[in-house]
């Protein structure tokens, strides 16, 4: 990662990346230590929040950090760690939310979200706008193509800002391993397609950054994630 500038704490609360005029805060939020990612446009100060899991205090004061302008908010999929901020930054910011369209049902039901199930604590929320598969947005001046990428949940989906070389991998794509199946909507078989013939397809030098645990690249996961070398789905 020597083409990145990189200051704070490494493998702490907070990391801070900065390339090319996109400057990026990564937040742990929660019980679960979600990676919650803050990604400023330098040009314009407008940014993006991806999945706000927990903590909207401690988010709010890093994007205050940041002198950032958050414009909409980003979720890989709808479990309950990656949203439970979402109510409370939309209603201080007045944000739109997006997700995909398959994981609409999620945002909705506890049950669904796991946050019944997992911590007894039902939560729900909606989003704005539902995308599909190969949708390309441009928010906060950033072209974001949208990978849907089925097998932890449903509708999960991953984030690729192809002219930066980010990849945004949720909980389908982690160092070394990927995203749990068994919970609902969960499929392992297609988690591991999706991986294979969605993520290792893209160039080895994207940096992912996972929705847990520490960053990685494409490159990396193809040698190293046997999840990803695996010729199953080859095609
Ligand atoms: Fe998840």
């Amino acid at each position: 990662m020597g083409i990145w500038e990189m200051s704070g704490n490494y493998g702490g609360e907070q990391e801070v990346f900065r390339r090319n005029k996109l400057l990026l805060k990564c937040i742990q939020v929660g019980l679960f230590c979600t990676n919650c990612y803050l990604v400023m446009n330098e040009d314009t100060s407008e940014g993006l929040i991806i999945d706000p899991g927990a903590d909207p205090i401690k988010i709010c004061y890093a994007i205050d950090d940041m002198g950032m302008i958050p414009v909409a908010i980003l979720l890989t999929h709808g479990h309950f760690d990656h949203i439970m901020a979402v109510n409370e930054l939309k209603r201080k910011y007045d944000i739109r939310v997006f997700i995909l369209d398959a994981e609409k049902k999620l945002l909705s039901d506890p049950v669904l979200n796991s946050s019944n199930g997992l911590i007894k604590q039902p939560y729900t929320t909606s989003a704005d706008v539902f995308l599909e598969d190969n949708d390309s947005v441009v928010l906060a001046g950033l072209t974001i193509k949208v990978i849907a990428t089925p097998g932890h949940t449903v509708g999960g989906a991953c984030y690729h800002l192809s002219k930066q070389k980010i990849l945004f991998s949720g909980d389908t794509l982690f160092y070394e391993s990927i995203g749990r199946s068994d919970l609902p909507t969960g499929d392992s078989d297609l988690l591991i397609k999706s991986v294979r013939t969605r993520l290792a397809v893209l160039p080895e030098d994207t940096f992912v950054l996972p929705g847990h645990g520490v960053t990685t690249s494409i490159g990396h996961e193809k040698r190293c994630n046997s999840y990803m070398r695996s010729n199953k789905y080859n095609e």
